[in-house]
């Protein structure tokens, strides 16, 4: 692969950009990708706004909700560049997968946006804000060719912002299941792996830079085929880099969990115990609508071996409720499945109708307010089982790898490897790092603990 010669950042003007992201952690790694792309061009990100030469908005198509948060916020900043003469020269693109679900639509409905540029094409931003003046109404999207983007972003490691201790690192994108309520496949376009190569040399950039943890990000990750084994193999491959001390992957599609990366769960120390493993519903009836091509049952089974190979594992889930034709019954077998698997952490949903999905269509849409008990009830059992969680490991000592100084002064943040965050007091020299500490309590949404004496203090004590 022929690189790019070094940029002269340096000598380029400083221009303001601001990205907000919504959505998915893709959404995270590819707003990332974006300050790279645009960092040779003068760029330099800020953390508003007001003022800024270009606003980015990297968006979610997923529910309804996160889409018509795009227009609320498109409005706020037309207002700003109206009102604001530092802010008179901004431009606004929008990206992601709002972006590519309805490109000219947007534009026609949002004529205060110069730009689109959907979730595969963001390596080509340079070559649209090259063009003298404002990009008026340009549609750059749909195209689907994530080959085509990862390769623009090999990128030279001066171009590139240093990454934290935990960094997310996109190993698949699109997706190929067509789940009748989900947008995905339109958005993000088919299945594509990239190779293992240019995954192993972003992750050695990585840890050559102080990065202890990468999460793997797909759609569907675990359908990760670009080496032959594939995650499994991948994961194996990853561990292998000195310094990347933990491996992380999501998300991860039931029918893809084969038993080679079920064994890496119970034999890889560098692989987390936690799983995102989303089952939508616990009615056979309703996944089959759904067309997860998957049964309850054969949720139940996964789960055991996995439990079988790393029995600590914390899982998560993703649920929605409210699928059409949901019935009381369908709705007691979701809750009778949370009882059965107790999970660690979960996202439940209310079904949202996605205009182009086949369950859009379908006849027997759920009244909204039944939709919101059920919500209600599922949460509840998911937040208690998540409390029951956190509170089993009160008492014991977990390796944290410390990612940031907390609010208060000497207060240093983590996680454990349940994903749970973990707040401590001790040197700030510890982040970037892993360290033993003695869990305490537990708050509503984190624990805390003390800095464990390791096995050489005690023998000096
Ligand atoms: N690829 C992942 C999930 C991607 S979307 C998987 O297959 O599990 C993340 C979550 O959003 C989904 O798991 C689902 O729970 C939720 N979701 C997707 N479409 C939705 C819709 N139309 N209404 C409500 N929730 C939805
Ligand atoms: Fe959407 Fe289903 Fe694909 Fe997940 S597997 S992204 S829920 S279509
Ligand atoms: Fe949303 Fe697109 Fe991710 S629709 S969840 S940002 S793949």
């Amino acid at each position: 692969m022929t690189r790019a010669p070094t940029p002269q950042v340096r000598s380029a003007p400083q221009k303001r950009l601001f990205i907000k992201t919504y959505g998915c952690q893709m959404n995270v790694y590819d707003s990332e990708r974006m300050a790279d792309v645009l960092r040779p061009l003068g760029y330099g990100v800020v953390d508003s706004p007001e003022g800024a030469d270009l606003v980015v908005l990297n968006t979610c198509h997923i529910r309804e909700k996160a889409a018509e948060k795009v227009y609320s916020e498109i409005g706020r900043l037309k207002a700003l560049r109206a009102e604001d003469p530092a802010s008179a020269g901004m431009t606004i693109a929008v990206a992601g997968c709002v972006a590519q679900a309805e490109g000219q639509e947007l534009i026609n409905r949002a004529p205060a946006v110069d730009f689109v540029i959907g979730p595969q094409a963001f390596h080509k931003l340079p070559e649209l804000l090259a063009k003298t003046g404002r990009v008026r109404g340009e549609r750059v999207s749909s195209d689907f060719s994530p080959d085509a983007k990862f390769n623009a972003l090999a990128r030279p490691a001066a171009a590139r912002k240093v990454a934290g201790p935990a960094a997310f690192l996109t190993v698949q994108e699109g997706c190929d299941k067509f789940c009748t309520f989900c947008v995905v496949p339109y958005t993000r376009g088919a299945e594509f792996s990239r190779p293992i190569e240019a995954i192993l040399e972003e992750a050695r950039a990585l840890a050559s830079e102080g990065t202890r943890e990468v999460t793997l990000l797909g759609q569907n990750v675990n359908a990760y085929n670009g080496v032959e084994g594939g995650l499994a193999a991948l994961v194996r491959a990853l561990a292998a880099i000195p310094g990347l001390g933990r491996i992380r992957y999501t998300t991860s599609h039931p029918r893809d969990m084969d038993d080679a990366l079920i064994a890496a769960h119970g034999d890889l120390d560098a692989l987390m115990p936690y799983l995102h493993l989303p089952v939508q519903s616990g009615s056979d009836r309703v996944l089959k609508a759904m067309n997860r091509g998957h049964t309850a049952e054969g949720y139940l089974r996964l789960v055991e071996r996995i439990r079988a190979a790393r029995p600590d594992i914390a899982l998560s889930g993703d649920f929605i409720v409210g699928f059409p034709g949901e019935t009381d019954a369908d709705f007691e077998a979701t809750l009778d499945l949370v009882r059965e698997v107790a999970y660690a952490s979960a996202f439940s949903f209310k079904y949202s109708r996605r205009p182009g999905t086949p369950a859009a269509s379908m006849s027997d849409q759920v009244d909204e307010t039944l939709k919101a008990e059920r919500l209600a009830r599922l949460q509840a059992v998911l937040e208690t089982q998540r409390q029951g969680f956190n509170a089993g490991v009160v008492g014991r000592t977990l390796p944290v790898l410390f990612e940031r100084r907390g609010r208060y002064q000497g207060q240093i943040v983590g996680r454990s490897p349940y994903l749970q965050g973990v707040f401590t007091e001790g040197p700030e020299t510890l982040i970037g790092q892993i360290a033993l500490v003695d869990i305490t309590s537990t708050g509503p949404n984190s624990l805390c603990g003390r800095l464990a004496r390791t096995s050489c203090d005690r023998e000096l004590a």
